[in-house]
């Protein structure tokens, strides 16, 4: 239902273009990515290694890369666009009220894009 929304942080605590982190009501680290002021959350790991995105991620636009071993994401579907990267990320929906942003906890079902 919705309410089982989860709080993670305030919406101006993740610039526009920049990364930020929050926990998972399960524990789990996410990454929020700001893209021109919409908000995309996933589970905080490359889907390749273990790289934390917060930590090694470089946003430009929609397009995440790690910086690991360059591999990219669209952070608005999910998807894995470059190698090495084929996993999709594990995402969640999103929503800010009153500036705050909400997620549900429970991991979207990727659905490749057009
Ligand atoms: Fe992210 Fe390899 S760990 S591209």
């Amino acid at each position: 239902s919705s309410d089982d929304w989860a709080f993670l942080c305030k919406a101006d605590e993740v610039p526009v273009g920049e990364i930020g982190t929050a926990k998972h009501p399960g524990g789990m680290d996410l990454a929020i990515f700001n893209v021109e002021g919409e908000f995309f959350v996933a589970v905080d790991r490359c889907t390749h290694g273990a790289a934390s995105f917060y930590d090694e991620g470089e946003l430009n636009g929609h397009i995440l890369e790690c910086a690991w071993h360059n591999g990219t994401f669209d952070v608005r579907s999910g998807a894995a666009l470059t190698m090495p990267c084929r996993v999709p990320l594990r995402s969640f929906e999103t929503q800010v009220i009153d500036g705050d942003i909400y997620i549900n906890p429970r991991a979207k079902r990727f659905q490749k894009p057009d």
